[in-house]
């Protein structure tokens, strides 16, 4: 069995974060969301992995190279532009052959691995398994509908009145029989080729889709709020780890990890918490699931329940909650008159002032 993982696409919905940078690269525990995901398929047994790459290939390229510190080999495979799941899939087919595969969806994170559902789909070997898990807002995602019995009727990208709760997680089983579907669908109303509608033609087809439920949690990243919220949650398996300085002016409570050469001065650090390689936290509060990237500055503020990206600077700011600062933010208190806020804002940027 191959492994499919889709890392291309653009991540409109985390902008200004992912304007320029790819969304699967965001940290989660200062680890990238597309790590989870490979170390997962890995420990399913799986290592031949292609990973569909867009305009960001160079990024995830430079982050992934050629798998081995993975446990993996990896191979890229370009897609000309973000045009749809199944267009992903049709432009691995020379790739995947007739091999049965699992295709990850790169900035999808979910709990407890994948080792059970590829065994379960080698088992019964249906033509796709799709994994469902029930959600509060299902017109964000596919949504599947099933009958009395638990299989699957129908299946219905983005719908504006879901015929269930049952939202598509983004791991999927398939055998071969998945690329002639996708050959046979049509540009959906947002103009790409959807999974969604190619299982569909499975099942119209008369093939078997088989359904699994998550219990586990299961994040689709693409937003703030849902990131934040992956934070927490894998945050909350994290275990103390002390590697960089801790004066004896400062406290680490729980769980809480400090990364070589970082410097904890005059601070308390309340976990869960990850302090990033080089990055400095002075007279400062921290946490709990607050992430702080490599190479930031953290002085004479509070932060809580919030990630930082590489390389931020925060100063001066009384306090900071729920909130995502992307690579080299800066968030600094000023004496300049006149008094007055100054912001230079990338586009799609939100501040919030108290
Ligand atoms: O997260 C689960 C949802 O993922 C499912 O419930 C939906 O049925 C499925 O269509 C998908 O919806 P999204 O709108 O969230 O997909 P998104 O555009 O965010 O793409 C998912 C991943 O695939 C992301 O890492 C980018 C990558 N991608 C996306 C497209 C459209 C590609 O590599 N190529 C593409 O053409």
């Amino acid at each position: 069995m191959k492994a499919l993982v889709l890392a291309g696409g653009s991540g409109t919905r985390l902008r200004p974060i992912t304007h320029t940078s790819a969304k699967q690269l965001v940290p989660v525990a200062n680890k990238p969301i597309l790590f989870y995901g490979l170390e997962q398929i890995r420990e399913a047994g799986i290592t031949d992995v292609g990973i569909i790459v867009g305009d960001t290939q160079d990024e995830i390229e430079a982050a992934v190279g050629d798998g081995s510190a993975l446990g993996i080999s990896a191979t890229y495979l370009r897609q000309d532009a973000p045009r749809g799941l199944a267009h992903a899939v049709l432009t691995a087919a020379d790739w995947l052959g007739d091999e049965d595969f699992v295709m990850f969806l790169g900035d999808n994170l979910i709990e407890g691995g994948i080792g059970h559902l590829v065994e379960a789909f080698e088992r019964d070997r249906p033509d796709a398994q799709v994994l469902l898990k029930s959600v509060g807002d299902p017109t964000r995602f596919g949504v599947a509908d099933l009958d009395g019995e638990g299989a699957v009727v129908g299946l219905v990208e983005k719908p504006a009145d879901p015929p269930s709760d049952l939202a598509l997680v983004g791991v999927y089983l398939f055998t071969s029989a998945i690329l002639d579907a996708a050959r046979r669908i049509e540009p959906s109303g947002r103009g790409e080729l959807e999974i969604t509608d190619a299982i569909q033609r499975l099942l119209d087809d008369g093939r078997r889709v088989h359904a699994s439920t998550i219990d586990g949690w299961w994040l689709d990243t693409g937003k703030k709020d849902d990131l934040l919220e992956a934070n927490r949650i894998v945050l909350g398996s994290v275990r103390r780890r002390v590697e960089g300085e801790v004066d004896e002016r400062s406290e680490l409570v729980g769980e809480v990890v400090v990364e070589p050469g970082a410097r904890i001065l005059g601070s308390t650090v309340r976990g869960p918490a990850v302090i990033g390689a080089r990055t400095r936290i002075e007279d400062a509060f921290v946490g709990p699931f607050t992430s702080v990237a490599p190479d930031c500055v953290v002085e004479r503020c509070e932060v809580e329940f919030s990630v930082l990206l590489e390389r931020c600077v925060v100063r001066d700011v009384s306090r900071l909650e729920g909130s995502l600062l992307g690579r080299d933010a800066r968030v600094v208190r000023t004496e300049r008159r006149p008094a007055a806020h100054r912001l230079m804002l990338g586009d799609h940027s939100s501040v919030e002032i108290s």
